[in-house]
């Protein structure tokens, strides 16, 4: 890993505003203008990835003139994570902001993210999606950012309850991770920052996300999956367990079936329903003991059980009102069987993190 270069001596402030820039040159002054116009008594961190276009020396000519700003330059484009962490170990101020370059993140929100910081939030999140706040995203990017949210609400239990967990512009107290705790390279950094610290002292404060004007995006296809990969391992890969002892348990189900009912001369309704138990117990137990292992949530094994039990029951029941609506509809039968079987799965999964492994 590089060392990043440091500039100037470090300022100690009440806050450091850490800027993550990667080709910004037309947008860093004018954010550093109107950050300096607010007379808030910070540092500012700017974070360069040795931009072509020269963004750190723009950052360094400011740097001259206001006298707050520490510029950080890293040898080659590294994604805005580590920027962060880099721009973390460049300074030591008791509070932490993170926000873009581009001006999609108005700095006139600083003040309110401060306002909460000080009254002992851990972490406070500009948010697009709590009353108040807006998004000016084309609606294909809108979609991709509700679904990414869905898929955080759901893999990751720290999320619950934050309306935009992905949002790129936040504060929180420093001392709430360490630096190094920042491993990832994507740009889902408060998710890392949300389950490292486990905290739910969290609140949210309104803004409106602008379109950019000037450079472009650096989001693309390859972020999405950066994040999907994000995302389970920092759910330490719960969906794929889950999917794989649902597996499990389906090979059980029919190996029983043949047994019981080909072996043992048994009529079908007592193989299928000894061999749905079985499956559902032997499903609950690797689930219990291996998927969700490191949940500490409350009640007893046998009530998990119980409760596991009504999860499988409203699961079969979506699955077989899917395909009865469905093919009712003209839907062909095995097109209405898999839609049938995505249908339960979600609710066993949401039935299982929600509610029997709720943390
Ligand atoms: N140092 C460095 N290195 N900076 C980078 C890099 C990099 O590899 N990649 C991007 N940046 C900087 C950009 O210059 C900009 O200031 C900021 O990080 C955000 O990059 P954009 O490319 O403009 O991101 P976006 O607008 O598509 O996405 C933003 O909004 C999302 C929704 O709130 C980001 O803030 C996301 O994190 C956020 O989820
Ligand atoms: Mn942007």
């Amino acid at each position: 890993m590089e060392i990043a270069a440091r500039y100037e001596v470090v300022l100690i402030k009440e806050v450091s505003i850490i800027i993550p820039t990667y080709n910004e040159s037309e947008n860093i002054a004018l954010l550093i203008h109107r950050i300096e116009t607010m007379a808030l008594d910070v540092q500012i961190v700017v974070v360069d990835d040795n931009s072509p276009d020269k963004t750190a020396d723009v950052a360094e000519r400011l740097g001259k003139k206001y006298g707050n700003i520490t510029v950080v330059r890293r040898p080659a484009k590294n994604g805005i994570a580590t920027a962060i962490r880099d721009g973390m170990l460049n300074s030591e101020s008791k509070y932490v902001i993170v926000m873009d370059s581009d001006l999609q993140h108005p700095p006139e929100v600083i003040p309110k993210i401060l306002k909460d910081l000080r009254r002992g939030r851990d972490i406070v999140i500009a948010s697009r999606y709590v009353r108040g706040g807006q998004s000016d995203f084309s609606l294909p990017r809108k979609a991709i950012s509700r679904m990414a949210t869905l898929i955080a609400h759901i893999n990751l239990q720290e999320t619950e309850g934050i309306k935009d967990p992905m949002s790129g512009y936040f504060g929180f107290r420093r001392d709430l991770i360490k630096p190094e705790q920042i491993v990832s390279n994507g740009y889902k950094i408060l998710l890392e920052i949300l389950v490292a610290s486990g905290t739910k002292n969290v609140s949210e404060v309104p803004y409106r996300f602008n379109r950019r004007k000037n450079g472009k995006s650096k989001l693309g296809i390859g972020e999405f999956i950066k994040y999907i990969k994000l995302v389970l391992s920092l759910s330490n890969y719960l969906m794929l367990k889950f999917l794989v002892v649902g597996l499990t348990g389906a090979i059980l189900n029919l190996l029983l079936m043949r047994i019981i009912v080909g072996g043992f001369n048994e009529p079908i309704y007592l193989g299928a329903i000894v061999a749905l138990e079985a499956s559902i117990i032997s499903n609950f137990l690797l689930n219990n003991y291996w998927t969700y292992k490191n949940r500490k949530s409350n009640g007893t094994v046998f009530r998990k059980y119980l409760k596991y039990n009504m999860m499988s029951s409203l699961g079969s029941g979506i699955y077989f009102a899917l395909i009865f609506v469905l093919t009712l509809f003209g839907v062909g039968y095995l097109l209405a069987t898999a839609i049938g079987i995505l249908g339960s799965f979600s609710t066993n999964f949401g039935g299982s993190q929600g509610v029997v492994w709720h943390l």
